[in-house]
């Protein structure tokens, strides 16, 4: 009897627990023929993790209909190699299991060796040996269960092909290779077949005794079939992660579509915030504006001020110079009331003095002198009259009487003429007193006029000087005609 794949179409089938431990994916076909060829009573895997090995021989015995009680051990804890994990691995496994296989199959966690216990010797048909994968752990494993074995036992040993790690099943299987029938498959890190049983199926045998073209072909085909499956997981696995990555890529979409929307939004408020920016910018320039034009205001009103101040200052001290003047006029006044006083006194003394009375026959011949001028008898007494004209004392009732000499001659010849020579003194001292009075008068009310006026400008004082001066002037003039010599004293 020659072996014939296709006499295990179950090589072909897929396999249902696929995870993301795949060492084991490449030799799942020849898991599933190998439980076709063998039909073993008793199924044990020493070394399970999250049971993609298990799991595939599990789904033969489903599949094929088979009478095997399958088990499978670890403490589900890790080793060196396959590195530690916790307990959640094997309560997935359980869930997964117990749901399909529950009532051919049993988890057993546990170490390997107190696991021995539970198996009678030569009841095991098919052992798959994959715990820790040190040499001397591999030749322990193997020793410890041989004995269990049947006569138509048959062992498996995974990574029969790796040369790295410590892993020194390679070894161990070079070993034992010597003394049974054995297969071994290169692809998958390495799957060795060593029927350890005296009475090992014939179809097990035909496959263990291939002709090299036949190993060739047999090897070619599992490795095919083993890849097939590798591939087809990568390929699950793909496009479960493209599926993450689309889900992932449709969360970022909806994310950037809210991060858009956030930014339109943001979008929306710098642009309102803008505007309103610029609002505050526009009226910031307003007021800057106005408060430009306030500057400039002031800056007008300021010099306004001191345009006023100067004037003010200007005023002042035109106001001093006017109390200064009026200082001057009062003192001018009083002075001339002194003068005035004094001449009184003089007029009162020269009334009184005896040379007024001595006069007294002259002032009787000038006052006669119209009359005797009637008479034609003017020669001598043109000398005469010209004589009193003459004499000092003619001229000082003059100056007393601030007359012009005609109006004191007119006014005298009028007052001898009504009065008589007594009675026209008495009169002519009168109008003295009225001119003094007048006089006096006057010059209190210029400086009355001088203090209530006010004087608005420069022209104005000019104009006020001017006129008292031409006063003052006038007034000189009158007095120098009347008496050149003695007025000039009193008046310059
Ligand atoms: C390489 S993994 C098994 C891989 C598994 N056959 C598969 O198909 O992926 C090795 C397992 O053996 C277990 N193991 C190692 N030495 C053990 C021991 N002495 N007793 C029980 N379990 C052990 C570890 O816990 C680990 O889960």
């Amino acid at each position: 009897m020659s072996f014939n794949p296709l006499n295990y179409p179950i090589c072909f089938e897929k396999p249902q627990r696929l995870t993301d431990v795949t060492s084991w994916h490449e030799h799942i076909p020849f898991a599933f023929t190998i439980m076709q060829m063998l039909k073993p009573k008793i199924f044990i895997e020493l070394g399970t993790h999250k049971g993609d090995s298990y799991c595939a021989f599990c789904q033969a015995v489903n599949v094929l209909g088979l009478d095997t009680a399958c088990y499978a051990v670890d403490t589900w804890e890790g080793d060196e190699h396959s590195g530690f994990y916790g307990s959640e691995i094997l309560e997935e496994l359980k869930t997964y299991h117990d749901s399909r296989y529950m009532g051919f199959s049993q988890l057993i966690q546990s170490l390997f060796e107190e696991a021995l216990d539970y198996f009678s010797d030569g009841s095991i048909d098919l052992i798959h040996i994959d715990g820790c994968h040190t040499y001397n752990a591999v030749k322990h494993d193997f020793e410890a269960w041989l004995p269990k074995m049947s006569q138509y036992g048959v062992v498996l040993f995974h990574d029969i092909n790796v040369h790295e790690r410590e892993f020194g099943v390679w070894k161990f299987w070079e070993e034992v290779a010597e003394y049974y029938p054995c297969f071994e498959f290169k692809h998958g890190y390495g799957l060795g077949v060593l029927a350890v049983g005296a009475e090992v199926p014939e179809e097990v045998l035909a496959f263990l005794n291939m002709e090299e073209q036949e190993v060739v072909t047999t090897t070619k085909l599992y490795s095919y079939l083993g890849d097939k499956i590798a591939l087809g997981h990568q390929l699950q696995v793909g496009d479960i992660q493209i599926t993450e990555i689309n889900s992932a890529m449709q969360a970022r979409d909806t994310k950037i579509n809210e991060i858009n929307s956030a930014m339109q939004t943001r979008d929306t408020n710098i642009t309102e915030l803008n505007s309103t920016l610029q609002a505050r910018d526009t009226k910031i320039n307003e007021i800057n504006s106005a408060m430009q034009t306030r500057d400039t205001n002031i800056t007008e009103l300021n010099s306004t001020l001191q345009a006023r101040d100067a004037q003010i200052t200007d005023i002042n001290s035109k106001l001093q110079a006017r109390d200064g003047q009026i200082k001057d006029l009062e003192t001018t006044i009083h002075q001339n009331k002194i003068s005035i006083q004094e001449k009184q006194a003089q007029v009162a003394q020269l009334l009184s003095s005896k040379s007024w009375r001595w006069t007294y026959l002259l002032r009787l011949i000038h006052s006669s002198f119209f009359s005797l001028k009637s008479l034609r008898l003017t020669a001598p007494l043109k000398w005469i009259h010209s004589k009193i004209l003459q004499s000092k004392i003619w001229r000082f009732v003059v100056i007393l009487s601030k007359k012009s000499p005609r109006e004191i001659w007119a006014l005298s010849n009028m007052y001898l003429r009504l009065y008589g020579i007594r009675g026209a003194l008495v009169q002519i001292t009168k109008d003295i007193d009225t001119q003094q009075r007048f006089d006096r008068k006057t010059d209190v009310q210029e400086i009355a006029n001088l203090q209530m006026k006010n004087v608005e400008d420069e022209d104005d004082w000019q104009v006020y000087q001017t006129q008292s001066q031409k006063i003052a002037e006038a007034k000189k003039r009158e007095y120098n005609k009347i008496s050149p010599k003695s007025t000039q004293n009193n008046l310059s």
